[in-house]
């Protein structure tokens, strides 16, 4: 669907954004698909033109977007044109994403020991994360600058969100998975939404080296995040979380992270929504990785003296990642939010999932790092109880089957783990239900 935008607030079209170089400043035109810096091969930022509107006629503007029903405004990543894409004009492709919940879960504040802490749910994206957000504007991109196909690498999210988009475009998409490390319910998105799937020996990193190679080599437009298009969109679960607040931010906001993606863009959000004028405080970020995959709470323990690479190993697929990409923007969100790295092990990650799982909202494995993070942060005192928190969960319950079937049959971690709930067989007689009823009693 590709939808007008019918505006009634935009009578001339906006002036165009530029691309500049995070590392050396060298800037290129909106339109130049390159990926990287042509001078330094430093990663690439969008610049806006600064809206018409700061400060409280901003967040009037954004607000008044609220109840739309159709067009680009519909979309929670559209709703925020100025700060996304503000040239984008007739060319958006939505679907519509985002205007995902923002949820309170006792149960969950309880068990992470925190006062206030809400779940901003990501998998209620049209295929099931946040990188939907980021995809709507890549995609829209794409075909902006004539792209004939659409690539990237990917531990199963990005893939399905680019399959799906690409499908909406009517584009060629590639997607380059590693090996075994992709859960089920993402590599079944691949095939049925018609990506080609390759599937690469080898970890993730391997995927992203090889898809950049292929980029450059063959012209196929690469989608990954370390694509600055894809970072405006996901700039927009910050902003649409501090409007469903009131504009009033909260004290913390975890995220999981593995890519360092979405640390980027949160970053990014963060610094423009307080340079122009739609909050006054900016929260603190807490990038939450796990054990296994943890390069960047290496980096963060010293102080970001030096870039750590590892080789990954995680029960979290999604954030199974040795060498984030989006390094350094990432220590830039960080350093500019006053924030936190850490990392929590697979079996805090399998818990603080199983809790959020039986509140009744569900999360995929890498999604609860943001929520086993929150405990760990406070056990440590970093976070103190009365802060109000946000937790980013990224992705839904449903894209890791096997995770939950493992869990709960008791098979990982090898005893039983504490939120278990195998299932019961019985006879078919209502004897047998009335014997599991009182032994649960
Ligand atoms: N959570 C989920 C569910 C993810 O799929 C990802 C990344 C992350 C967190 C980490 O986000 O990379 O921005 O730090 N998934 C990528 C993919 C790598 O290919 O789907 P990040």
């Amino acid at each position: 669907m590709t939808v007008a935008d019918r505006a009634p607030h935009s009578p001339s079209p906006p002036a165009a954004s530029r691309q500049r170089c995070a590392a050396c400043g060298h800037e290129l035109a909106e339109t130049d698909p390159r990926q990287r810096c042509p001078k330094c091969t430093g990663l690439l930022e969008i610049r806006h033109p600064p809206p018409a509107a700061t400060g409280m006629a901003l967040r009037a503007l954004l607000d008044a977007r609220c109840g739309t029903r159709a067009g680009p405004f519909y979309s929670g990543v559209w709703r925020f044109r100025e700060l996304v894409l503000p040239s984008a004009g007739d060319d958006v492709l939505s679907y519509p994403e985002g205007n995902t919940p923002l949820l309170a879960r006792p149960s969950v504040a309880q068990w992470a020991g925190a006062a206030t802490l809400l779940l901003k749910h990501e998998g209620h994206n049209p295929t099931g994360s946040f990188k939907d957000r980021g995809m709507t504007v890549g995609v829209t991109h794409a075909r902006r600058v004539r792209a004939t196909a659409v690539a990237c690498a990917s531990t199963g999210n990005t893939g399905a969100s680019l399959a799906a988009y690409a499908a909406l475009a009517g584009l060629p998409a590639l997607v380059l998975v590693p090996k075994g490390r992709v859960a089920l319910g993402k590599l079944t998105q691949l095939l049925a939404y018609g990506a080609r799937t390759l599937v690469v020996p080898g970890d993730f990193d391997t995927c992203l080296d090889l898809a950049l190679k292929a980029s450059e080599q063959l012209g196929v437009y690469l989608l990954n995040s370390i694509n600055p298009y894809r970072v405006e969109g996901q700039k927009t679960i910050v902003l649409e979380l501090l409007q469903q607040l009131g504009w009033e931010p909260p004290d913390w906001i975890l995220v999981p992270a593995g890519n360092l993606g979405n640390t980027a863009a949160f970053g990014k959000a963060l610094r423009e929504a307080r340079e122009w004028g739609l909050i006054r405080r900016v929260p603190r970020l807490a990038a939450v990785q796990a054990e296994g995959a943890a390069p960047f709470a290496l980096s963060f323990a010293e102080g970001f003296a030096r870039r750590h690479r590892v080789e990954a190993h995680t029960v979290a697929t999604a954030i199974s990642i040795g060498n984030p990409a989006s390094y350094d923007r990432a220590v830039t969100a960080i350093r500019e939010t006053d924030g936190v790295v850490t990392a929590v092990s697979d079996a805090e990650i399998l818990e603080a999932k199983a809790v959020v799982d039986a509140s009744g909202v569900g999360c995929e494995p890498a999604s609860a790092a943001s929520v086993a993070g929150a405990r760990q942060l406070i056990n440590k005192g970093v976070i103190r109880r009365g802060d109000r928190l946000v937790a980013v969960l990224t992705g839904h319950i449903l894209k890791d089957p096997d995770a939950i079937t493992r869990y709960h049959a008791g098979t990982t971690p090898p005893p039983p783990p504490p939120h278990a709930n195998p299932p019961i067989e019985i006879a078919a007689q209502v004897a047998e239900i009335a014997r599991v009823l009182s032994a649960r009693g």
